[in-house]
């Protein structure tokens, strides 16, 4: 636990080597990167927080992806952890493009993986309304069971129902607060789009080849527009792609992290 800003935010510190600080998505907690953490700890420091409002972090606003970013900051600074490579997951990447704006001196290079660089829509305002509304009338497992559609690609959904179980469990135990705020945050935050001409470190992009939430094109436009970046589609991986082909997702991320460590 660290205490940075007065809040307590919860987070895993395993491995040794270059710092990873890996930022989960909606509704999830640190839990979701287990599978990375297990893997990677030998070629690289893996931090994994919880976002404020979820997991064992305290529950507590303001929610905004600034915020998100600054208290991240304030881990690696009680870490003292000078520049980090920032791997964020769907919501996890919006919060990594706040992160780039607000401290990209502190940014070693980036993972974005399942998520999108565009601002939400008329449309997606809306759904996330509803959301907001359902959360507070039924809670985070109602959540779970809208989200669960567009969460997993259908060769989990088919194969994996272990995997798919376990995603569902960790949408239903988050906090209701976080769930909102989170829900919140996302309505406000905005477009990152001119964002990504900015990002001048490596940038490797991963994206499920299912992923029906922050979709393969999705991820092809953000690798035209960020240079240099490395753009990787995973077989047979929906919107968590990290946890749904971990082996595939893990082998691109230790290479990648090769190259930064003996560049
Ligand atoms: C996530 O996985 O973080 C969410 O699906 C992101 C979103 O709803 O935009």
């Amino acid at each position: 636990m660290a205490i940075p800003q007065g809040i307590d935010i919860a987070y895993d510190d395993v491995g040794m080597g270059l710092p990873v600080v890996f930022l989960h998505g909606f509704p999830h907690n640190r839990t979701l990167w287990a599978p990375q953490l297990g893997a990677l700890l030998s070629r690289a420091r893996c931090i994994a927080p919880d976002l404020r409002g979820f997991g064992d972090s305290e529950i507590r606003g303001p929610y905004t992806m600034d915020r998100y970013a600054d208290d991240i900051i304030a881990v690696m600074d009680a870490l003292q952890i000078e520049r980090a490579v920032i791997a964020g997951l769907s919501m996890g990447g919006y919060i990594a493009f706040a992160l780039w704006r607000r401290h990209r001196d502190r940014v070693r290079a980036l993972i974005l993986s399942d998520t999108r660089p565009g601002a939400d829509t008329d449309d997606g305002m809306a759904k996330r309304r509803q959301l907001i509304e359902l959360a507070r009338a039924k809670g985070s497992g109602a959540v779970a069971d809208a989200q669960m559609a567009g969460m997993i690609g259908r060769t989990t959904r088919d194969r994996h129902t272990d995997i798919a179980d376990a995603i569902h469990q960790m949408m239903t135990v988050a906090p209701v607060e976080g769930v909102i705020g989170a829900l919140e945050a996302m309505i406000a935050r905005p477009d990152s789009t001119p964002t990504l001409a900015t990002i001048d470190v490596p940038t490797l992009i991963i994206v499920g080849e299912e992923d029906a939430l922050t979709p393969p094109k999705e991820a092809r436009a953000m690798h035209e527009r960020i240079a240099g970046s490395r753009l990787e589609i995973l077989a047979g991986a929906g919107h968590v792609s990290n946890v749904e082909r971990p082996a595939a997702f893990n082998h691109v991320v230790s290479e990648f992290l090769g190259v930064l460590t003996y560049a």
